[in-house]
């Protein structure tokens, strides 16, 4: 066997000019194009979500483009021992994403354990990467520093592997995430590179698509964070909202600016409320003006419950009937399912792994 070295890592710049010119080719024919994105279910989704990949997800599927979202539930278990309650994790991100606009007439919702033929396209990816790779990958990296003393499992090693196989499987060619997912997505790239030279052409290299939103922090000015207890959750009550907007971090100065550099913690929560109200920051401090942190807070308590209430009303209308939450997941899967087993065939079949004469 050959190894496979070619992997020169594509810099930030590279994917961002890509992603940019990316955008104008899909607003001018969306049905060339197939997405694939998807989540851990770990935990609500937050307002970070919102204005980053949920945004995106919605406005690409009004736009005309066929959305696939998986629910990446084996994903749950690489850097933990027990996935906790998944039944219930999964329904939750299911109508988080649902009341945020994505509609099961033309999104596929899948979760990785229903569907087989993806799962077994690990197999002959892992053959095209070697592990030095993976050791290199600086997200991989990060999250096994995060884990502590937590040693390093083989799924967390091999996921992005994994979702090369979510993405090629359903025949993906945009994937909106953050910047913190590109190199995974550089890795499903050479996964294709070296399948063709390999096997012969059949799987088509996709691009990442960078949301343009600025990245929100968490109340309290750190990296925003399903389990940081400083993100505001889609599902929670306007109460929850404000008591956790109320322990933000501010400063003492009475003037509210916008100023990233020098007043991070409230030029995040100016942020945040002229996202919801559709503003640019600078306005919305300035109608604050001299009212102070006090203010500030009031008023993007005000902004966040006002943005979320259609999100939060639809989502409690849809949480009312859970089987039908669960319909839209079986037929999701059948299409992820049928897909992924067309997919299989042909890349056994490149493979030259066809033992019986086919009828
Ligand atoms: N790892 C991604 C995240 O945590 C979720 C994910 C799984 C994903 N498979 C994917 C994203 C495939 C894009 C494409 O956000």
């Amino acid at each position: 066997m050959t190894t496979p070295t070619d992997s020169p890592a594509d810099s930030f710049a590279t994917a961002a000019a890509r992603s940019a010119g990316l955008e104008a080719a899909i607003a001018a024919d969306p049905a060339r194009f197939r997405v694939l994105t998807g989540d851990r279910p770990t935990g609500p989704l937050h307002l970070g979500h919102l204005f980053g990949t949920l945004a995106n997800r919605v406005r690409l599927q009004r736009a005309g483009v066929e959305v696939f979202v998986l629910v990446a539930d084996y994903q749950v278990i690489t850097d933990r021992d027990a996935a906790g309650d998944l039944p219930g994790a999964v329904t939750g991100l299911l109508l988080d994403q649902l009341a945020a606009g994505l509609d099961p007439a033309a999104t596929t919702f899948f979760c990785h354990s229903a569907v087989p033929a993806l799962n077994q396209l690990v197999l002959p990816f892992l053959s095209l990467v070697t592990v030095a790779e993976l050791e290199r990958n600086p997200t991989v990296k990060a999250e096994a520093a995060a884990a502590g003393d937590r040693p390093l499992s083989g799924l967390l090693l091999t996921y992005p592997v994994h979702q090369a196989a979510d993405i090629l499987s359903c025949g993906g060619n945009v994937v909106p995430v953050g910047r913190d997912q590109l190199p995974h997505l550089e890795l499903t790239r050479t996964i294709v590179r070296r399948f063709t030279q390999r096997y012969g052409p059949l799987f088509s290299a996709p691009d990442a698509l960078l949301g343009s939103a600025p990245t929100l922090l968490g109340t309290d000015g750190q990296k925003m964070g399903k389990s940081r207890g400083n993100a505001i959750a889609l599902r929670d009550d306007e109460d929850t909202t404000a008591a956790l907007l109320r322990r933000a971090v501010t400063d003492a100065e009475r003037t509210i600016t916008y100023e990233p550099g020098r007043r991070p913690a409230v030029a995040n929560l100016v942020l945040l409320g002229a996202l919801c109200r559709g503003e640019d920051p600078q306005a919305f401090a300035d109608a604050v003006g001299s009212r102070g942190a006090a203010g500030l807070k009031s008023a993007v308590t005000e902004a966040v419950n006002e943005h979320l209430r259609p999100l939060r009303r639809r989502r409690a209308e849809l949480a009312a009937d859970p089987g039908a939450v669960l319909d839209v997941l079986r037929a999701g899967e059948e299409r992820a399912t049928a897909i992924a087993e067309a997919t299989l065939d042909r890349v056994r079949t490149a493979m030259g792994m066809r033992y019986r004469a086919v009828a």
